[in-house]
């Protein structure tokens, strides 16, 4: 069976890493099959497996916007005879709307809606076209000449990304990280539901509330007292219970239990504060004081600024780096995500 993920383009790597992130910390067992940005096929997964996998994506991933069950691959020429044989009562229940999505091609999405809406009527009875809320959206994808006809089982909770915005927190410091990006390097840390994840430098708290909506338990710490209670405060707000928060400087941290996870935006530019330390130095303080905190097969997952050079820090400190994406901010500012694990030796 195949899921068919439409993922947001923000950005040409991220969607895809965060993906393949997921997939390998979960053990879902799929071939992924990109076939053009914005647009990927899960193949060869099980029936007995299509829907925990399904709830474990929909649940998890950032910059994935949708998912649904593949019905039929089809072309723009055999599309009609294709919807036709399909048997829709399997499929629909009592109401549904036909929604195309188009990636490289000029189809016309109104008349293959509506031809697509009137050939499923005429294939099965007693059900009704609903576009407003209807209980099954059948997602029509085309891309160049190939259709694929798929069904949403689950939906994604695509509204909660914009509706927490950090300004829309009960506490809100600037500086704060966008929740999408935030709900991506959690799960390029390859933390599972259960696991223990840490944020040392926690500030509003916006990582740990991706993570905590994903079921890990959190820690965050922060070097001011007002960034710690904020962080405090927001977590309650999203109702996420199984937390702690503590008011350190990052070099006097001394984790109660091993991480599972790191996940990070440490302080730079002239815009944060670092306490008393120096430029630079923020990044190798941290590597040193996180490392004995971390489990051996933990992963971190940090963001920095282009004009850094982390390799020979992580080196130095017995880290090595996973993986690194670049996210441009504007003219002269490249935030880069790298993902570091400790060295196997
Ligand atoms: C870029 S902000 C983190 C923003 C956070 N991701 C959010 O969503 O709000 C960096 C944080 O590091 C804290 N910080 C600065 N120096 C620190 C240190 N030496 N130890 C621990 N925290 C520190 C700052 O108070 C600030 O809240």
């Amino acid at each position: 069976m195949e899921l068919l993920c439409i993922q947001s383009q923000e950005h040409p790597q991220l969607p895809i890493a965060e993906l393949k992130a997921v997939m390998e910390c979960e053990d879902i067992d799929a071939d992924i099959d990109v076939i053009t940005e914005g647009l990927v096929i899960l193949k060869n997964i099980s029936e007995e497996n299509l829907i925990a996998y399904y709830e474990i994506l929909t649940k998890r991933l950032g910059y994935t916007h949708e998912v649904h069950e593949l019905i039929a691959k089809s072309n723009v020429d055999d599309l009609n005879e294709d919807v036709s044989k399909i048997e829709w009562c399997r499929y629909i229940d009592e109401t549904f709307a036909v929604r195309v999505k188009r990636f490289h091609t000029e189809i016309d999405t109104v008349a293959t809606e509506r031809k697509v809406g009137s050939l499923i009527l005429d294939n099965c009875d007693g059900i009704k076209v609903n576009l407003t809320k209807p209980k099954s959206l059948i997602r029509v994808v085309a891309f160049k000449n190939e259709i694929f006809v798929a069904i949403e089982r689950i939906k994604l909770n695509k509204k909660h990304f914009e509706e927490s915005k950090p300004h829309k927190r009960p506490f809100f410091y600037p500086g704060s990280m966008n929740p999408k990006l935030a709900r991506c390097m959690v799960n390029l840390s390859r933390v599972k539901e259960g696991q223990l994840l840490l944020d040392p430098f926690c500030g509003t708290g916006g990582i740990l509330i991706e993570a905590g909506l994903i079921g890990c338990k959190v820690v965050g710490s922060d070097i001011y007292w007002k960034m710690k209670n904020g962080t405090s405060i927001n977590l309650d707000y999203y109702g996420i219970k199984d937390y702690r928060t503590f008011n350190l400087d990052v070099r006097e941290l001394k984790m109660y239990e091993k991480v599972a996870s790191v996940v990070t935006d440490p302080p730079y530019g002239i815009s944060t504060s670092t306490g008393d330390i120096d430029g630079d130095d923020i990044f190798k303080e941290f590597f040193y004081a996180i490392y004995d905190n971390m489990r051996d097969d933990a992963y971190l997952c940090m963001a920095s600024p282009h004009y850094v050079d982390l390799e020979p820090m992580v080196d130095e400190v017995g880290f090595e780096i996973v993986e690194q994406y670049g996210i441009k901010m504007h003219r002269s500012l490249t935030r880069i995500i790298t993902v570091i694990r400790k060295k196997l030796d």
